[in-house]
């Protein structure tokens, strides 16, 4: 196997040239067009990643399925967050014995964050011989060199080892949307919450220049996309380690100066980094949506502490209180972890009283996860199972009566929001989101999809506004 060659952590421009070589080779293995299955689970980091996979497989002369039984190809793109992340996955990994049994040629790949577990690679070699080629996420580049080992050599292929990793320029891409798109502009993370495995599966962090990032920007407005949004894990210490002197306001006011009609989001921000900087371009920048998922994890100093946050809770309630003195209107989502090992009921106090205070327009609630290799894995962990569900149910609750309030404030309120495809809903066709973010089903023309329109809000329910166009 080819060592990785590395200039400032970048891939070089002949190894990503080796790879297309590789795809052109592929394709003309292949008589028919072959039917490639791409599953994907986790975050948009990893949609993006199966958008990069897909654009690969394109060029290797693949057409797309979504039928696993007449796929020749199954990409499962995995997520490593929490447990039950690993067992969906591994459940549906296990079920592909039957369609490879129906069809014995079917190759079955493994990768995303899963394949960067030693743990879980090792269930794979031992208890799933279905599959045929695992490689980490830090590895995707390679995707086509290491296909044309399991088509080529019939053996299986794990690679799952992907080091600190390093940036990839000038893969293709097939992206899914034509409204929404979302593109990476660093990789991995340096923070290491105690809980968190993606510093582990990810590698360290890394941006791509912003060279890159404005010109794939401005080639997605080109192509007529109206809702951006760049990520990263911390996108808030973007820039560090770049030659170039920029951070991510910068970055920002850079991508908000393309010329036409769009919006710009980002995700996520880490409240440690998110600077006034920040806020002031994004209230400078009228195509910076006023948005910010800004993660709190938990409402008491002990526990951020033990999760190695660095900042308090009082830290985050003055950003939070420092965002809206720039943008009154901004819509503020987080993120809390209920039950992290030793969590006393005056530390989950704390962390409903965050929440009674801070208003947030949403909010996702997840129940600690253990995970393998991290050091909140060896603390103990005294909270009953039973106890950190009525936690995770009175959470939930009480967001969902500020999530009510928040939404019904928009009522008999006309704004502009962006129509970006069909709800699915006979009396409101449109799915629409306002600037901050916020889903609407709208009535109106199904040709409305793809602009900006006026829409008056009518009700709303704990999810969604509901409007006439
Ligand atoms: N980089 C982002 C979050 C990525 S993971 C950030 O720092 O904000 C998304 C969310 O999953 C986290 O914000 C956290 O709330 C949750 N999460 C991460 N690890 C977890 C674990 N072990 N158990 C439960 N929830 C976890
Ligand atoms: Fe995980 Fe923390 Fe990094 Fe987010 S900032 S990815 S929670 S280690
Ligand atoms: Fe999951 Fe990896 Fe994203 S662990 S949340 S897919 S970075």
């Amino acid at each position: 196997m080819k060592i990785v060659k590395r200039e400032r952590n970048k891939i070089q421009a002949e190894e990503i040239a080796n790879q297309k070589a590789i795809m052109a080779q592929i394709r003309a293995l292949f008589a028919a067009r072959p039917l490639a299955y791409v599953d994907t689970y986790g975050c948009q980091q990893n949609e993006a990643d199966s958008e990069t996979i897909r654009g690969m497989l394109d060029e290797m002369g693949y057409a797309f399925t979504t039928d696993e039984f007449e796929a020749d190809l199954i990409v499962i793109n995995t997520c490593a967050i929490r447990e039950n992340a690993e067992n969906r996955v591994l459940g549906n990994v296990g079920a592909l014995s039957h369609t490879k049994k129906a069809k014995p040629s079917q190759t079955i790949v493994f990768c995303g964050c899963l394949a960067a577990v030693p743990e879980t690679v090792e269930k794979i070699r031992r208890s799933y011989p279905q599959v045929d080629l695992v490689f980490a996420p830090n590895l995707l580049w390679m995707f086509p060199e290491l296909l044309r080992r399991v088509l080529t050599e019939k053996g299986r292929v794990f690679l799952t080892d992907g080091g600190d990793g390093a940036v990839a320029e000038g893969l293709p891409v097939k992206r899914d949307g034509t409204v929404k798109a979302w593109f990476p502009i660093m990789y991995g993370c340096d923070n290491f919450c105690s809980y968190c495995i993606v510093p582990h599966v990810r590698g360290r962090e890394r941006s791509r220049d912003p060279e890159h990032v404005v010109d794939e920007a401005r080639q997605l407005v080109a192509d007529g996309y109206k809702d951006i949004t760049l990520l990263g894990q911390n996108v808030n210490s973007y820039g560090a380690g770049l030659d170039e002197n920029i951070n991510f306001a910068g970055l920002l006011r850079q991508v908000c100066e393309i010329d036409g009609q769009f919006l710009v989001r980002f995700m996520t921000s880490h409240p440690k980094d998110a600077s006034v900087e920040l806020f002031r371009a994004m209230a400078d920048c009228e195509r910076a949506a006023k948005q910010i998922h800004l993660p709190f994890q938990s409402g008491s100093d002990r526990i951020l502490r033990l999760m190695n946050r660095g900042y308090t809770h009082q830290d985050y309630m003055a950003k939070i209180a420092q965002a809206r003195e720039f943008m009154p209107d901004i819509a503020i989502t987080s993120d809390v972890i209920v039950g992290f090992p030793g969590e006393t009921e005056a530390d989950f106090e704390d962390t409903l009283r965050l929440i009674e205070n801070a208003r947030f327009d949403g909010l996702f609630t997840f129940i600690y996860s253990r995970r393998p290799g991290t050091p909140a894995a060896d603390m103990e962990d005294t909270v009953t199972h039973e106890e950190k569900h009525r936690r995770f149910d009175r959470l939930i609750e009480l967001q969902n009566s500020i999530s009510d309030e928040q939404h019904s404030k928009h009522i008999g309120k006309a704004m502009t929001v962006l129509v970006d495809g069909e709800s699915g809903d006979a009396r409101y066709p449109l799915r629409a989101r306002t600037n901050g973010g916020r889903l609407v089903h709208l009535n109106g023309d199904l040709t409305l999809v793809g602009s900006f329109v006026e829409a008056r809000i009518t009700h709303c329910n704990s999810w969604s506004l509901f409007g006439e166009a």
